[in-house]
């Protein structure tokens, strides 16, 4: 057993000693990336006692599955402490005896900090809470049983980003995605970054193999195919000698003809398989997708395949309620699926950290563009701390290189202060690994040092006299000529907005959203906006809330709809789409002055009935007259406080013909319970989730956004619910998440649903586990 300690493999690429040459068996396949996953049935603790080390009785231990959180926590109005803390892993593995083989052990992402030992001996260590770890455990492990034990520090320690000083979010902790473990030959692909140059309709690659040899000297082949689409299908072998240890490799170019590019419209992914061959024999393998796209930028825009872009996007954390970041590929990628299809948008921006496989493959499939960054938040710490942001530099990039959908890299930590040290060396390592992407960092300080290839920032002018405003990019920049300027966040803490806040606070909000991507969206000098953000998330006390719930989503935590996300998905082309959301509850004394209000829509114009029997037309608001729908307001609307109130109709027109109706009755009453799940077919091979959201609605179909309710989820089979099984009813919803127990066991599942109205009568919702 070799005892000294091996740090992670991607960490800097290095092992402490190579084991010696181990001659290959013909006939032997090995392979990196099929590996099998280690993510059911592990023993957890939550605390760490030396004992546990040696210890076989796991009595005291509780079985868990992975993702999984050391705590969950309340909804909301929590002891923010509540997930600090070390606690203890312990998985039983069975391995056969490895011949000539070696044993990767890797992990997506533990939050923040763990020790790894194998058969209780310390294998290495790894810090920061959102980067891949790999370790090779082949001299640690024997055929049979091996016990893996990870001590998991998940204390905000200042020597890991983003904690050191004030966060405005939590890390939560745990083992929360995925581990896997993978036998490969003694030579094997640790990461491949696919490099091209794209011309036309050719694409000359070279990738660039990351490798580890336990053997003196290695001459064989490499073989690359290329699959897509249309049966297409190239491959080609290049010869290769490769030296012992960890080391990179370019291939020569090799033109790949009738490439279909990657863009937003058509985001054409190809499937690649990189194999190590030596005498007849496969080494290792590795598979996993491309898209080819030509990217380009200037101070005017980013261009993806000569078409320019404009940024439009939301700013995601990755967080969820009660397990916090434990949530797995079902809830990944529908957060992806949210931001693309259901509000429209372009682009992301995964702050402020590295974020999941599952959310990044599933951008490549949508065609939604990503500004990925490596984690910090407003503060620098020591030496120590910057250690782990440079090897989160390399992690970030070296592991996501091929997303096509990646197209900036943030290269400094979120609004933290000028350091040019740090940030000469992120940038330049960066493009050192990947001249493809501009690098950019939020900042929230004007005349910053602009280190990198764009200058993104984070805009929080208050409104003046009811005027939207924004700092104009030179005074921002404090540059003599303009640069790729790219508003990254805005909104967010201007207006906080609760899902059951009144209708005027969430019309503010929807405005504001409004207002300010109006000024931006036709204007060259911005590359793009990126609002503050996606979801509400869970946060500190001293950052943005006293309920530990940030409230500034256009969606709430549940990924429910604020009137505000109707901004966005209201630029969607009708063909997508027909949108039509009044900011307006069908209520006379909701506001002071019933009208005007607005309504958010990419109707053409509406006919607005309030009440008495006049019906006025309305056109899209020349105050937003830059946006491609602008919202519609409605004005003056007859005598309205005078006449008994018959309800309202809101009729959306498109080419002269009905679009949209909205009907709001004079005495509207609960009426129904929609319940719907995001997903009807489960894995029950592993832990799947998905989410359930009950809307409660009057007669008309409106969401009765002020409506008190409570539910009650009962489950049924092999799923069990995340979270309480009281829901409150918030803004007209209530949601929630329910997973798989990964037993294996094929059928139904069912999801029962009663509240505290009786004539709702009970609801089941069917879950199919295959
Ligand atoms: C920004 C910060 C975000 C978020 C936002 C809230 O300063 O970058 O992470 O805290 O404020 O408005």
């Amino acid at each position: 057993m070799k005892k000294t300690e091996n740090r992670d493999l991607l960490s800097k690429f290095s092992f402490a000693t190579l084991a010696s040459q181990n001659p290959v068996k013909k006939g032997e396949r090995f392979n990196m990336r099929n590996g099998k996953s280690l993510n059911l049935g592990w023993w957890f603790k939550d605390d760490f006692k030396p004992e546990y080390i040696s210890t076989t009785d796991y009595s005291g231990f509780e079985k868990v599955n992975v993702p999984h959180t050391v705590k969950e926590v309340p909804y909301d109005c929590f002891d923010q402490t509540l997930t600090c803390a070390i606690s203890t892993y312990i998985k039983l593995i069975n391995l056969k005896k490895l011949k000539n083989q070696r044993a990767i052990i890797e992990f997506e992402g533990v939050s923040a900090a763990f020790d790894l030992y194998i058969n209780e001996i310390k294998v290495g260590s790894h810090k920061g809470a959102y980067s891949i770890a790999r370790f090779d455990i082949t001299n640690y492990v024997d055929a049979g049983s091996n016990k893996v034990m990870l001590i998991v520090d998940s204390n905000e320690r200042e020597d890991i980003p983003p904690n050191g000083a004030t966060v405005d979010y939590l890390l939560y902790g745990g083992i929360y995605r995925d581990v896997t473990l993978y036998i490969t030959g003694n030579t094997y692909i640790e990461q491949t970054m696919f490099k091209y140059d794209l011309n036309e309709q050719i694409a000359a690659v070279s990738p660039e193999l990351f490798y580890v040899s336990y053997q003196n000297e290695y001459t064989g082949q490499v073989k690359v195919k290329i699959s897509g689409r249309n049966g297409y299908s190239h491959e080609y072998i290049k010869d290769i000698t490769l030296e012992k240890g960890e080391h990179q490799i370019v291939l020569a170019p090799e033109s790949i003809p009738a490439i279909e590019c990657w863009d937003l419209a058509d985001p054409n992914m190809y499937d690649v398989n990189v194999s190590l061959w030596e005498s007849n024999v496969q080494m290792d393998e590795q598979e996993f997708k491309v898209g080819f796209r030509n990217l380009k930028w200037d101070v005017q825009g980013i261009y993806i395949n000569g078409k320019k872009v404009k940024i439009i996007g939301l700013n995601r954390h990755q967080s969820y309620p009660y397990v916090g970041y434990a949530m797995g590929k079902r809830a990944q990628e529908k957060d992806a699926e949210i931001l693309k299809r259901e509000l429209g948008v372009n682009t992301v921006r995964c702050a402020h950290y590295m974020q999941s496989k599952y959310f990044l493959d599933k951008c490549d499939e949508l065609g939604l563009l990503v500004f990925e960054e490596i984690p910090g938040w407003g503060h620098i710490g020591e030496e120590s701390f910057k250690e782990v942001v440079k090897n989160d530099l390399d992690n970030m990039v070296i592991n996501h290189f091929n997303h096509p959908s990646i197209v900036i890299w943030g290269t400094r930590l979120n609004e933290s202060s000028d350091d040019d040290e740090l940030y000469m060396y992120t940038h330049n390592r960066c493009k050192e690994l990947d001249p493809t992407r501009p690098t950019s960092g939020a900042r929230w300080h004007i005349g910053s040092n602009l280190i990198e290839d764009i200058y993104s920032y984070n805009d929080y002018t208050p409104r003046e006299q009811g005027e939207f405003l924004l700092q104009e990019p030179r005074a921002v920049t404090k540059t003599e000529a303009d640069v790729p300027y790219l508003l990254s966040e805005f909104v967010g803490a201007l207006l906080p907005t609760r899902p059951g806040d009144d209708e005027m606070h969430q019309e503010e909000f929807a405005l504001y959203h409004a207002g300010l991507m109006n000024k931006v969206i036709r204007n060259d000098q911005y590359l793009g906006a990126i609002a503050w953000c996606m979801c509400d998330y869970n946060t500190h006390n001293d950052h943005n809330s006293s309920t530990k719930i940030c409230s500034h989503g256009v969606l709430d935590m549940f990924r429910v709809p604020k009137w505000a996300s109707y901004m966005y998905r209201s630029q969607k082309n009708p063909s997508e789409e027909i949108v039509m959301q009044p900011c307006f509850m069908g209520g006379r004394g909701e506001r002071s002055e019933p009208v005007p209000f607005f309504v958010f829509t990419n109707c053409e114009y509406i006919d607005v009935t309030l009440s008495t029997d006049i019906t006025r037309r309305y056109y899209p608001s020349i105050k937003f007259a830059n946006l491609v729908h602008p919202p519609i307001e409605v004005k003056e609307n007859g005598e309205f406080w005078q006449d008994r109130w018959r309800g309202a109709t809101i009729i959306g027109y498109i080419g002269g013909k009905e679009a949209a109706r909205c009907t709001y009755s004079d005495n509207p009453r609960l009426d129904q319970m929609e319940a719907k799940a995001d997903n009807d077919f489960l894995s029950n091979e592993n832990v799947e989730e998905t989410r359930i959201v009950c809307t409660f609605m009057d007669e008309n179909g409106n969401r009765l956004l002020y409506h008190n309710n409570v539910v009650e989820v009962k489950t049924e089979g092999e799923i069990e619910l995340i979270g309480p099984s009281y829901i409150s009813v918030m803004g007209g919803t209530a949601a929630f998440w329910v997973k798989t127990k990964a037993t294996g066991t094929r059928g139904n599942a069912k999801v029962v649903l009663k509240t505290n109205r009786k004539e709702l009568g009970t609801k089941t919702i069917e879950i199919i586990l295959v």
